[in-house]
């Protein structure tokens, strides 16, 4: 519920909503998903799954799975003219530089999903969001490697179809690795929603002016960029990489005690944990678990890693500022290995947040006592004062 709560430097501040669908302990290290935690849902349930217990709170029955499955299937395409707005990026723009883009685009190509007041509306929007958002990524990837956008497969699964449209190309066969696609919905499992994080807060504030679902969706994906938020991803794999073996693990831990130095260790530290980032414990068994599989145990970025972990926990510092590795600790390590670029990272976080988007969006949307998000602050400037003349000064 909201609460009110006190913080430094001494003034007070507000819970920003109420809302029923995700529930964090920080102290504890807890997430719950409609009240089923994520460790349970990561290793029993899948990404679609966790998509329909979010948006309507309930476990599916096998009937209602595949309805909802068989809906999401069916509006995977994005419409034929929308593949014109791709080539107005340059190819070496940032993947989510083009989905920012693309996504706000889609309220000007489907026109019949954007009146927030009608509720079949909404939920249609919700399904093009859900399905649409894993072929604009795979097209925004195809684009910047100069290869031709694939299309989605019905007969594939959701994960499989991310895959297929990110790797398959027109010259030969493709066939998904069942070891890669169990990752990848893993991945977009840990990833769907988390309680009232910078982007989701965001598309909340945003959608609590009226604005179109697609747009509001886009002001998350900008936000969700930040390297501090999820573009900490792409920024944690690339430190690895430079770290490149444990000899230099110590250099980096004192850059990052240093308080002159603005570096810190990417993956680590939380908002709101401060225990182990649940997300991060299943995330480095997936990445056992696949580089094993994948016969590539021995990655030198995982070997880092791991000791970087070891050192830092190990770390007094780390200790007393409660500083853990997070989701984004892991997760490159494990896309890394599917082929993925460090500039894929995020867009697929955004791929795997729309669904927490979306359902935080319509738990807002449907509150009649809505009002516009008005955030105030405490001013520190100049107090009441005369103009004076050019003159004069
Ligand atoms: C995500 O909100 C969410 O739920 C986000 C997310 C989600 O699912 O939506 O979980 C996804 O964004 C995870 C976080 C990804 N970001 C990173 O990994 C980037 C590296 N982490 C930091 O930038 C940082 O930890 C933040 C931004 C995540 C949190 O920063 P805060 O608010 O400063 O954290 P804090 O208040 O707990 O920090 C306590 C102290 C501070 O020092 P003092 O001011 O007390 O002297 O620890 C320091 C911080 O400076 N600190 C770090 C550190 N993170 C915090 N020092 C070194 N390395 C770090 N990574």
């Amino acid at each position: 519920n909201a609460g009110v709560f006190t913080y430094d430097p001494g003034y007070t501040s507000t819970a920003s909503c109420d809302s029923t669908i995700t529930f964090i302990d920080g102290d504890k290290g807890e997430l719950l998903h409609r009240g089923y935690p994520i460790d349970q849902l990561a290793g029993k349930s899948h990404y679609l799954e966790v998509c329909y217990l979010l948006l309507y709170g309930e476990l599916p029955s096998p009937a209602q799975l595949e309805d909802f499955e068989s809906r999401v299937t069916n509006h995977t395409m994005i419409h034929e003219q929308m593949h014109f707005l791709f080539r107005g990026f340059r190819r070496d723009a940032h993947p989510m530089a083009i989905m920012v883009g693309v996504v706000g685009a889609l309220s000007a190509f489907y026109h019949d999903s954007t009146d927030i007041s009608d509720p079949w509306q909404r939920e249609v929007a919700s399904i093009r969001m859900i399905a649409k958002m894993p072929t604009i990524a795979a097209m925004a990837y195809k684009y910047t490697i100069g290869q031709p956008f694939e299309y989605p497969r019905n007969n594939l699964d959701y994960a499989s179809n991310f895959l297929r449209m990110c790797f398959a190309v027109p010259a030969e066969d493709y066939e998904v690795n069942p070891i890669l696609s169990r990752a990848m919905d893993r991945i977009f499992t840990l990833h769907a929603d988390h309680e009232q994080n910078a982007s989701t807060s965001t598309v909340r504030l945003a959608s609590s002016s009226g604005a179109n679902p697609f747009a509001c969706i886009a002001a998350g994906i900008a936000c969700l960029w930040g390297p501090a938020h999820g573009g900490a991803n792409q920024a944690c794999l690339e430190m690895l990489r430079e770290i490149g073996t444990p000899n230099r693990i110590p250099e980096f831990i004192a850059r990052a005690k240093d308080k002159d130095d603005p570096f810190r260790l990417m993956g680590f530290g939380h908002r709101v944990y401060k225990n182990f980032d649940p997300r991060a414990t299943v995330m480095k068994q997936s990445a056992d678990e696949v580089l094993e599989l994948l016969g590539i145990e021995n990655n030198p970025t995982l070997q880092v890693a791991k000791e970087l972990e070891r050192q830092a926990l190990a770390d007094p510092y780390f200790a007393e500022k409660k500083l853990f590795p997070n989701v984004d600790f892991y997760s490159g390590i494990i896309l890394e290995a599917m082929g993925f670029p460090t500039s894929m990272f995020t867009p697929i976080f955004a791929v795997s947040r729309t669904i927490g988007w979306i359902s935080q969006w319509k738990e807002m949307i449907a509150d009649p006592q809505l009002k516009i998000g008005r955030p105030r602050q405490l001013y520190k400037g100049e107090t009441l004062r005369d103009y004076v003349d050019i003159e004069k000064r």
